[in-house]
């Protein structure tokens, strides 16, 4: 596992785990591959491009001959995905991109890999799972049960990941992350959304009645679960990555608001997404059975996040004066406008 290409590396945790795995294996070699979308940003690297040892190719995931090319002519030996369109409120509004990017884009490293006769990491999410009713952890061998655009091409994806190894024996390997919090998350999301809406002095739109309950895991918490899985993880398996300890979405706001100083008038109940999955939940023991533990309680975790979006105000202000006040407008515009917002 000397050259690796770091799929997505430009993203959010991709980029983490870019920064992470450099910093314990400086002996390493990565290639960056990523299409630079609204989310995949170079400046989410922006203190390492100078590493001699770490590199960028710009393109698409599911663009074959390239990521062919790309692989032969750095003797790649191992490919890690995290290229993936993410965020289910986009998955909704625009959703066959995700199927482009997220399941095409992963058959393509598949074929790839077999071709070339290389190892591939794919991370997939606790959102394959579907809602998990309360009382209930998902264990890796749970079925599957997507339930939106985003969630269903990431159960593809998962699918085709494991079917391949049945079917040509590929050495793959698979980690579900919970939700992730740290550094460098685009603003669409929650805790970045939340975070910087209250660092300006904006409401913060809470789906419905804000009881919906999440893992925030922090993102570091992660990468260490995934380089545990490349060093120690088994062929063909898969691996849950999170706390396994939930909080509710009005937590992980109040936590946001105390953090930043800001008051809790900010909170503003708006109307539900479609289709809104009401928890996950994960069992993380297989993981631990490796020897890996997560770091940082979740509390913490979106603390130091929010803590991190008030001291790099260079790194969102952009985006947010960007292309990204488009997206803010049809998603939130109408929903702020109600004049009488769901009562929680
Ligand atoms: P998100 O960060 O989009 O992750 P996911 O949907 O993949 O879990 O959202 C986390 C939670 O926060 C989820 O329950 C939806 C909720 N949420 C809001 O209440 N308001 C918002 O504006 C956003 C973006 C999310």
């Amino acid at each position: 596992m000397k050259k690796l290409l770091v799929t997505g590396g430009c993203g959010f945790i991709g980029s983490n785990f870019v920064r992470y795995w450099l910093a314990r294996h400086p002996a390493s070699k990565v290639v960056v591959y990523d299409k630079l979308t609204y989310a995949g940003r170079r400046e989410n690297l922006h203190d390492l491009w100078e590493t001699p040892n770490l590199s960028l190719v710009v393109g698409d995931v599911a663009d074959l001959e390239l990521v062919r090319r790309t692989c032969q002519t750095n003797e790649i030996d191992l490919i890690v995905n995290f290229a993936a369109e993410t965020h289910v409120d986009q998955s909704i509004l625009g959703p066959l991109v995700f199927t482009e990017t997220n399941v095409r884009g992963t058959h393509v490293l598949l074929e790839v890999a077999r071709e070339l006769g290389l190892r591939l990491h794919h991370v997939s999410t606790d959102e394959v799972y579907g809602h998990i009713p309360e009382g209930h952890q998902s264990v890796e061998t749970d079925p599957l049960a997507p339930r939106s655009p985003y969630a269903a091409s990431k159960a593809a994806a998962d699918q085709l990941v494991q079917a391949y190894f049945i079917t040509y024996g590929l050495p793959v390997t698979i980690t579900r992350g919970a939700n992730n919090v740290g550094p460098y998350q685009h603003p669409e999301k929650a805790v970045p959304l939340f975070s910087t809406n209250a660092i300006l002095g904006e409401v913060l739109p809470v789906y419905g009645d804000g009881r919906q309950m999440r893992d925030y895991a922090h993102v570091d918490d992660h990468c260490t679960g995934i380089e545990t899985v490349l060093l120690r993880g088994e062929m063909g398996e898969v691996y849950n990555v999170g706390t396994g300890r939930e909080m509710t979405n009005l937590e992980m706001v109040e936590i946001v608001l105390e953090t930043l100083g800001k008051d809790r008038s900010l909170i503003r109940h708006v109307a539900d997404r479609p289709g809104h999955d009401r928890r996950y939940s994960m069992n993380v023991d297989k993981l631990r059975a490796l020897g890996w533990a997560p770091n940082h309680d979740p509390r913490q975790a979106v603390a130091e996040a929010a803590r991190w979006y008030a001291d790099n105000r260079w790194w969102w202000e952009p985006i947010r004066s960007g292309e990204f006040r488009q997206y803010y407008e049809r998603q939130y515009a109408e929903r702020l406008a109600e004049r009488a917002p769901p009562k929680p």
